[in-house]
């Protein structure tokens, strides 16, 4: 693996791989690295952000960050962001870029000159939330064979349901059902890959809180002044505290966070309740993307 753009780039092998290394890593085995990793981070983050970070720092390797937009006074206005993609590229061993959707184009080009990690581009893809989100399935349930699977919320746009819908499509006997306002469904061409692996996909526009073992509430974007997005519509598919008891004991809530409506605080202290151990292993897999990256290697001598 030399890049994670998509999921897309890994086998079922590759993905249990690296599970297995956040597994190792999680209980202690955790190798000593050298190297300069680059944060670039064009548009806003917290956990992807803070814990490539941190990932980094427990592997031993340095960090450089670059978290600023054009709009802010922190990166040079006057140059192109293929200008400083290009720079920053030559300076480290891997970059880990979040992005716009405008800004994809530019970040591909970079992956020309070191390796590129997807995190969180656009309404595209969010490869590395995905492996957390399965190594998150597989600690919880101890296999992602057969896991049945509900993704809640605006699927047309929010890259984390398109990623894990990929990555379940590598595992056998999963039963996945996206559950969307009709105009906010999973995009034809995530739903067509997930189906040619031999998968069926149900969709639905309301939960049915028998069916899962795994809710995963996707959310909706913050766009308050949006008709796809009225309280209404918000309301409808939000995990409130009725809803989450009502599931039956055993099923696990995950959401990749930040939520702002789409899981009611209360919920929390249900036992349904995993979005926070989900946020904490994370670290392992991020862990385990930048040392799979680091071994593959790449001369650590500058470049040019
Ligand atoms: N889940 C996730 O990508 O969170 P951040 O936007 O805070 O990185």
């Amino acid at each position: 693996m030399r890049h994670l753009i998509s999921i897309l780039e890994l086998e079922r092998r590759g993905v249990s791989a690296l599970l297995d290394t956040a597994e190792r890593f999680r209980d202690g085995e955790v190798p000593r690295l050298s190297g300069v990793i680059g944060l670039l981070f064009l548009a806003a983050s917290t956990r992807t952000r803070v814990g490539f970070e941190v990932a980094a720092y427990r592997l031993g390797l340095n960090v450089a960050a670059l978290v600023q937009t054009k709009s802010d006074s922190g990166m040079s206005a006057s140059e192109s962001l293929l200008d400083t993609i290009r720079v920053v590229s030559g300076y480290v061993d891997a970059l880990c870029v979040r992005c716009s959707n405008d800004e994809i184009g530019a970040v591909a080009l970079a992956a020309a000159h070191c390796p590129v990690v997807n995190c969180g581009m656009g309404h595209a893809e969010h490869p590395t939330q995905a492996l957390a989100d399965l190594f998150t399935i597989r600690t919880l349930r101890g296999g992602i064979d057969g896991a049945r699977v509900a993704i809640i919320g605006d699927l047309a746009h929010m890259r984390a349901a398109h990623s894990l819908l990929l990555a379940l499509a590598l595992f056998d006997d999963v039963d996945v059902c996206c559950i969307a306002p009709p105009q906010l469904g999973m995009p034809a061409k995530y739903a067509r890959l997930f189906v040619a692996r031999g998968h069926t996909l149900k969709s639905s526009d309301k939960l049915d809180p028998r069916a899962f073992d795994f809710v995963y509430v996707a959310g909706f974007p913050a766009r308050a002044h949006d008709d796809d997005y009225s309280p209404a519509i918000r309301q409808r598919f939000a995990i409130t505290y009725e809803v989450a008891a009502r599931l039956p004991v055993g099923t696990a809530v995950l959401c990749p966070l930040p939520r702002i409506d789409e899981i009611d605080p209360s919920v929390d202290e249900l036992p349904v309740a995993q979005y926070f151990l989900q946020s904490d292993l994370a670290l392992w897999t991020r862990m385990a993307v930048l040392e799979c990256i680091h071994s593959q290697g790449r001369s650590a001598q500058p470049k040019g």
